[in-house]
Parts: structure tokens; sequence; C-alpha cells
């Protein structure tokens, strides 16, 4: 497993002047160097940064943040990744499945509070049984809404055969996060096994573009191992693959994984957190017109880590409609804000977080990707 290498991570590596940082600023495309620069940015520097990428979302996408309804459908899960509190070696989490009924009533509060679409996240399971019970879901959800809820699917690389069936029974965006685009510490994150293959990733993301899905991936910021330069491949890696959408958030420490042993290593939860801003910053200034999340983990660093993601380029807010008995045993990493509070809570609550960034909600609307609807025009249903 992660084996014990020389580590090199600040989130300032060293000091960048600030007449650096406008020069840096002023390009319209920007190197690997630059981003490292950016990435390294200041006090001083990063609100340059931030104003800037402030600017640009408004020009590309205005004001509106679209709602997507969070549903932890499923922890089974078949991997083991190191990070990930509720990976199969975790002996120590009760597994559960949503049942039908509870999806459909999540659904239904989702259509009915105007959300307008929903994402179905869970483990990755390769099963028969699996395949088709979400495909079989996904038909009833349609059904139920007649056809007005946008399906997200966050359900880990699937063949592509899978990933086929499940678009034609009605998702039409998928979230598969790449977690690093550097394969070496991919491998440092993951069992060296042929469930965890960066191979097999990437061309699980390659497939989902293929069928028509528009794609979402992203990574974690401030795993141990990690550099600047691997965070401005990663930007460069999203920028080359044209992605649609984009979920990163801070990498937190789970007690009951592997990559804890290395948690002396990591820079403080507070520069993990204006790392992912600057992550988001950046990716909002070379990619104005994709769809940006504000994840949940960057409110477990910061009460108001969500509001200020919006503020620097995120135009996306999953509001959490799992049931709350199963919540306690979806933590992908400890900490995790909104354990307690039922979906109307959360939704009056972000509410008002959102009015407070300045922002406003896109209700009913599914908020698909601009770029995405730039890139193909006749297959975009934005109003059903
Ligand atoms: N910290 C932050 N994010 C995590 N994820 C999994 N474990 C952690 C952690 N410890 C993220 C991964 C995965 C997504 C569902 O959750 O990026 O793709
Ligand atoms: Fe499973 Fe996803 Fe966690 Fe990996 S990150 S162990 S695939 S739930
Ligand atoms: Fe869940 Fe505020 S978003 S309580």
């Amino acid at each position: 497993m992660c084996p014990g290498n020389s580590f090199i991570f600040a989130e300032k590596s060293k000091s960048v002047s600030i007449e650096l940082i406008q020069n840096t600023l002023l390009k319209d495309n920007f190197s690997r160097e630059d981003l490292v620069i950016l990435l390294g940015a200041d006090e001083e520097g990063r609100k340059l940064l931030f104003e800037k990428a402030a600017q640009v979302k408004n020009e590309a996408v205005g004001k509106k943040v679209y709602f997507r309804g969070l549903i932890e459908y499923s922890n089974r899960c078949a991997k083991n990744c190191y990070y990930c509190g509720v990976r199969s070696g975790n002996k120590k989490v009760a597994r559960y499945r949503m049942t039908d009924d509870e999806v459909l009533e999540a659904a239904r509060f989702a259509l009915e509070n105007h959300f307008a679409s929903i994402v179905i996240q869970g483990g990755e399971l390769f099963t028969q049984e699996h395949i088709q019970k979400i495909g079989e879901l996904l038909l009833k959800i349609k059904e139920m809404s007649q056809g007005r809820l946008g399906i997200t699917l966050s359900l880990g690389e699937q063949t592509e055969e899978t990933f086929r069936y499940w678009f034609e029974c009605g998702a039409h965006r998928y979230l598969l996060r790449i977690e690093t685009s550097n394969p070496d510490l991919y491998r440092k994150l993951h069992p060296a096994n042929i469930l965890h293959r960066f191979e097999t990733r990437l061309k699980a993301l390659e497939d989902l573009k293929k069928i028509g899905y528009q794609v979402g991936t992203g990574v974690m910021i401030g795993l141990p191992f990690q550099t600047l330069d691997d965070l401005a491949g990663d930007l460069l890696f999203f920028k080359n693959f044209d992605i649609d959408m984009a979920g990163m958030g801070p990498y937190i420490e789970h007690e009951e994984t592997p990559l804890y042993q290395y948690r002396q290593l990591l820079m403080p939860r507070i520069n993990r957190f204006y790392l992912s801003l600057k992550m988001v910053a950046l990716l909002r200034i070379m990619m104005p017109d994709i769809n940006i999340a504000a994840t949940t983990a960057m409110q477990t660093i910061d009460p108001q880590g969500r509001e200020k993601a919006l503020m620097v380029g995120a135009n996306v807010i999953m509001p959490n409609l799992t049931p709350v008995k199963y919540r306690e045993n979806y933590l992908l990493y400890q900490d995790k804000p909104c354990i307690d509070e039922e979906a109307d809570e959360c939704q009056r609550c972000l509410e008002a977080r959102i009015y407070m960034a300045g922002c406003e909600i896109g209700w009913d609307e599914w908020g698909d990707s601009l770029r995405f609807k730039r890139k193909n025009p006749s297959q975009i249903n934005e109003k059903p």
C-alpha cells in the first residue's frame, strides 16, 4: 500500500509575488507552471484569483444555482479505496440499501420542492441484481415524475453495456471522479488489484462520454503525497477531457482507513479548504461554461464552505435527501455535516445560504451544463 516516499506539499509552496499573480491571471491559457503559481497564491493573490473567477462565472453562467437532490442509495461497495470510510474493508459500518419506496419518496420530495434533478449515489457493485435494480428504479422515477426529474448517477465504474442500459432507462448525467489524474498517486490511494486500475477509470469516463452522458469528474484536494503540480495536472486533465461537470473537495481523513496513518503528512484543514477554493476558481476560469458543484466536504472544514465555493465559481448544490436513519452509515469521511437534519431542514438552510452568497436558485430547471448543450444542441431537454 501507500509507500512512505518523500512529501512535498504546502498550500503555499513558496512565496509568489503579487505582480506574478496579476500577470499570470491576465493570460488566456494557463500552462502547468502558471497553474502551480496560482495555486500557490497567498491571501492577497488568492483574492485576485477569486475576483476574476467570480467575474467569469457571472458572465458565463450567471447567478443561478441548481439543486440536485442527493440520494445516498447504498453504502455497499465491492471496492476498498484507501481513503474512503465505506470501503469494503471497514467492518465497523452497518451496510444498507434504500428500498425502492424510500428512493421514490426522496425523488418525490425533490419534485415537489422544485429541485428538478436528483443524484443517485452509492458504492460500486457489479451484480446483475444491482444493475437490474437501478434500471428499474430509473424507470419508476421517470414514470412517477412524468419525465420531469433529471437523473444523475454516481455508482462507480461499470461496463459500457451497463452504462448504456442505465442511459436508456433515463439517466442522463454521470459523476465519476478520477480522484487524481496522476497514475502514480492513484496507485498509492488504491489497492494494487484489478478492481482499482487507473486505466479502467479512464476507460469508464470515455465510455460515458461516448454513450452521450453529461460527464462529471473531480479530485480530492490535499491528499497525502499530492503536490501542487499534481493539482495543476488535474485541471489540465479536466480541460483536455472536455468535462461537462466537476465536483471537487478537500480530502478529509477517516480513522478507519489505511490512509489515516499518513495524517501527519497532511496540511492543516483550513489550507486544504483554501486550496479547494482555488481549484474551483481556476477551473471556472479555464472552463467558464461547465457546471461545478459546491461540495459538502467544503462545509466540513468551513461552516460557510459551500457558500464560499459558490462565490468563487461553483453553481450546483446537492441538498441531502437520504433518510436520516441511513446517514451515519454513509460517512465517506468524518465530521460530515447534515447528519441529523431532515431533507426539509437542509433545504431551508441551503436556500438561506445561497441567497446570502448573492446567488439565485434555478427552481424547476434542470440546469444542464451549458458546455454540454453547446457541444450537443440536439440532446438537451431543458424544461420537460
Ligand atoms: N475525503 C474526501 N472525499 C472523499 N471521498 C471518498 N473518501 C473521501 C475522503 N476521505 C470522495 C471520493 C469519491 C466520492 C464519492 O467521495 O472523491 O469519488
Ligand atoms: Fe467504494 Fe467509492 Fe468508497 Fe471507493 S470511494 S470504497 S468505490 S464508495
Ligand atoms: Fe444541511 Fe444546512 S445544509 S443543515
